[in-house]
């Protein structure tokens, strides 16, 4: 029997956290400028955000479908809520005109060509991510990881700095390569993030108990997209997601992966902010494929 289904009675999935006077589950007692970075970021009216993730370059370089982000990117702005990206990026390709609120990678230090990637430090100082206008930082944390104790540090001074100039910070629960991903670890993780001051989570859906993920997580959590699926799978994994409370997705390659990245991304929209199901989005993701 499913985890979940042992213990989920505990985490009363079905009655929501109050958060009066504002949208956003734990963020109502924050001042004006972070609540109205976190009000851009996410829609006030379905409370939820469809971020489009595309800082995976600062680990994997040039990776498959952001060889160019002017041309395979840029077009997509208009359809996302946020955008998850590098400093690097946002000056170089992002126009400065853009009106979508920016997320920007504020860690760094390992790559691809490292055994373990989670050697990490803070990679921006607060300060620029204020220079250049952003709603949000975010950084990884690696519970369990052999680095966990810099990880943790890091965030909780991001955190720190971004308290003093009203910046969101997303804490992202990466797993490495050895970890079991399942609801323990990802409640255990999140909850982590959030009681050590994330702003909002970034986690990875499980099929088995994700509301006792969220549930248990005092702040918002968006879902990481992961590896490409099969567009089905990937829009039937946002959907259970949000219905089991996630506020939402910040989603990379299921998006910019796909055959049709406009098509995906307005399906992903429908079942985020629409409550579309999985297969009607499949239907229209479809049509908007053949009608490009
Ligand atoms: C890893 C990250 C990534 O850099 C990225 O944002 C992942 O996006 P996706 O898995 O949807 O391609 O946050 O922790």
């Amino acid at each position: 029997m499913p985890e979940a289904d042992k213990e989920g009675e505990r985490y009363q999935a079905g009655t929501p956290q109050a958060a009066p006077g504002f949208f956003l589950k734990g963020s109502h007692q924050f001042d004006w400028g972070l609540k109205n970075r976190l009000a851009r970021t996410f829609n006030p009216q379905s409370g939820r955000t469809v971020m489009l993730a595309v800082d995976h370059g600062y680990i994997t370089g040039p990776t498959a479908g952001l060889e160019r982000i002017d041309l395979s990117i840029v077009p997509l702005l208009p359809s996302c809520d946020a955008l998850f990206c590098t400093r690097g990026i946002l000056r170089s390709v992002i126009p400065a005109e853009s009106q979508k609120p920016m997320v920007l990678r504020a860690s760094g230090g390992a790559n691809i060509l490292r055994e373990d990637m989670s050697d990490e430090e803070i990679a921006m100082d607060m300060e620029d991510a204020v220079r250049l206008n952003a709603c949000g930082v975010g950084i990884q944390v690696y519970i369990g990881g052999e680095f966990e104790t810099r990880n943790v540090h890091n965030m909780t001074r991001l955190v720190d700095q971004g308290l003093r100039v009203g910046m969101p910070v997303m804490g992202i629960t990466a797993v490495g390569k050895n970890m079991k991903r399942d609801a323990q670890y990802f409640r255990l993780s999140c909850r982590i993030l959030a009681e050590l001051g994330a702003t909002y989570v970034k986690t990875y859906f499980v099929e088995d108990g994700f509301e006792t993920v969220t549930s248990s997580c005092p702040v918002p959590i968006v879902m990481a997209g992961g590896k490409k699926l099969p567009e089905l799978e990937a829009l039937t994994m946002a959907y259970n997601a949000v219905q089991q409370g996630a506020a939402g997705v910040d989603m990379g390659r299921n998006i910019f992966q796909s055959d049709a990245p406009k098509a995906m991304i307005a399906a992903v929209n429908a079942v985020v902010h629409q409550g579309l199901k999985p297969n009607e989005a499949h239907h229209l993701f479809r049509s908007l494929k053949t009608n490009k």
